[in-house]
């Protein structure tokens, strides 16, 4: 992470004085003294796997029915059922893979209530987030559709709480064997003659909690159980998440890595590691206080202590890191109104410019630890918690993008790319975040201000390239509880912003919560 540069002399040169000169003033003006930053662009982390922008649909609230799917007979615009301004506005941001159908819900689901005729599906109690009436209209085959529309891939979140191993391991053949056998050809029945690929299953799901409540011992029995059933029909190969712990819950993993193991290192290891990290709010979500957001944001490093250590401890039992971490759950969990939940649905949340920062912190330090994550999937993508994208309850024609679906549009650019180390030289919570990749040619670096007022002249020095031209976007509102209304759904978007650039020097003005991206031409 960051190290003390303090120390480290820039340049007080001519070329200085001809890049303040191209910057705006007005935020500068306030800033006492710039603020260094060195971006190693020669040293390597690891790639910015598209994995790490990945979501998370529940069935809670109004996340399925009524956020995503609306219904062919619904009068709001949809596309087989699947409201279309989602559908746009999902195509356009990229999913890379989306979990699905829980969370808690995803332990007392089952998957044959959710195929064939719709009208013939049983009627179930959602006990987990209501107890309202599921009528599983919104099936594996709905879900892959949603899937297949958006292009991502599928993560099916599987029964081990109140489910059977025959049960998983069915589902699998399902999905996955290509045809001949009975629950294959049931499948091409249902409409879908082409068996539907998935790769990552969930063996359960916070199995410590909502999925359990069971002893890491006893959930590591059944997770070798469960598995032992689950097969590789088709390629890909299965990818197969265990449930890792609550937050940086070092007993539960140590008691599950020896259960898994049972000494014989290796054996019997997930491909992924599933983690849960929530940052909590105090407030609800347009009612923050500055004291509110900072004790939120001091939240986050202990998310990425959270990644380093638990990859530590993996290491210890799998050097070759063949386990993933998986942190399929995160994001900002605000104090939520009542009042809210009854017009929404469940958990619903509204996002703002302090949940764009937080989303950006989070970003951020997924590209730090690149080397130690594999996905991460935030929560949820409609409706619920840190959406990105929100609807005026189920029966809502408005759809909005909100701040923090902004913030993944601006970090876009990193997907793919190879992670570099940068210094910051503070390892202040509340102070600027950066964090930066390359590919080729090109440089992106993304820079998060979560001070409430400490407006920043950010200088970059960079090392092992030097920049021909840069362009950035910027996402900031001044007034931390802004959000994207259903009246005013423009009040926060990235905007273009000016860098200036020259050689091995980076200027960008980073004002008070603001998330900003810079893609700069370097050789
Ligand atoms: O995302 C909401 C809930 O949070 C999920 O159902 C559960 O896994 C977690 O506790």
């Amino acid at each position: 992470m960051s190290i003390d540069i303090s120390r480290r002399q820039f340049a007080r040169s001519a070329a200085a004085a001809s890049l303040s000169a191209l910057l705006p003033r007005g935020v500068f003006a306030q800033s006492p003294a710039p603020q260094k930053v060195l971006i190693r662009a020669d040293s390597e982390i690891g790639t910015v796997r598209p994995e790490f922008h990945s979501h998370f649909a529940e069935h809670l609230g109004s996340c399925v029915y009524g956020g995503l799917w609306v219904g062919k007979k619904s009068p709001i615009p949809n596309e087989d059922g699947y409201r279309k301004a989602a559908l746009d506005y999902l195509k356009e941001l990229g999913i890379p893979v989306l979990r699905w159908p829980g969370g808690c819900f995803a332990d007392d689901y089952h998957w044959r209530d959710g195929i064939g005729p719709v009208e013939k599906r049983p009627k179930r109690v959602n006990i987990h987030w209501g107890g309202y009436v599921e009528d599983n209209s919104f099936g594996v085959h709905e879900f892959i559709g949603l899937c297949r529309k958006i292009g991502a891939e599928p993560y099916l979140a599987g029964n081990v709480g109140s489910g059977t191993p025959e049960e998983l391991r069915d589902w699998v053949e399902y999905c996955n064997f290509p045809s001949g056998s009975t629950l294959s050809d049931e499948r091409a029945a249902n409409g879908s003659p082409e068996p539907f690929k998935v790769r990552y299953w969930g063996v359960g799901n916070e199995n410590w909690g909502c999925g359990g409540p069971m002893t890491p011992e006893r959930y590591g029995d059944l997770y070798k159980n469960f598995t032992n059933y689950m097969r590789t029909f088709s390629e890909p190969r299965l990818f197969l998440v265990a449930c890792g712990p609550n937050g940086n819950d070092m007993r539960w993993s140590r008691g599950l890595l020896n259960t898994l193991t049972g000494g014989a290192p290796q054996a019997r290891l997930p491909q992924g590691w599933s983690m849960h990290f929530y940052e909590g709010g105090s407030k609800p979500s347009t009612q923050f206080t500055v004291d509110a957001m900072n004790e939120q944001f001091r939240i986050f490093p202990r998310v990425e202590q959270a990644l380093i250590q638990q990859r530590a401890l993996l290491d210890s039992y799998d050097p070759q890191r063949r386990c993933g971490i998986v942190l399929d759950e995160w994001g900002v969990w605000d104090a939520i109104p009542r009042e809210d939940e009854k017009r929404y649905g469940r958990l619903w949340q509204q996002s703002t410019m302090r949940s764009a920062v937080a989303a950006g912190l989070g970003l951020n330090i997924f590209n730090r630890q690149a080397d130690k994550l594999y996905m991460a999937n935030i929560a949820q993508m409609v409706n619920v918690l840190q959406s990105i994208l929100l609807t005026d309850g189920p029966e809502g024609r408005n759809c909005v993008r909100t701040s923090t679906y902004y913030a993944f549009l601006l970090f876009k650019p990193h997907r793919a790319k190879t992670a570099v180390r940068v210094e910051t030289g503070s390892t202040d919570p509340l102070g600027l975040s950066v964090s930066a990749s390359r590919s080729g040619s090109e440089l992106v670096v993304s820079f998060v201000n979560p001070s409430d007022k400490n407006n920043l002249e950010v200088d970059c020095e960079l090392r092992g390239a030097t920049a021909r031209q840069g362009r950035a976007e910027l996402l900031h509102h001044p007034d931390l509880n802004a959000y994207n209304g259903f009246d005013n759904p423009n009040t926060i978007v990235p905007k273009p912003h000016e860098v200036a650039v020259e050689g091995a020097r980076v200027r960008v003005a980073v004002p008070a919560l603001s998330v900003i991206t810079a893609i700069l031409q370097v050789a």
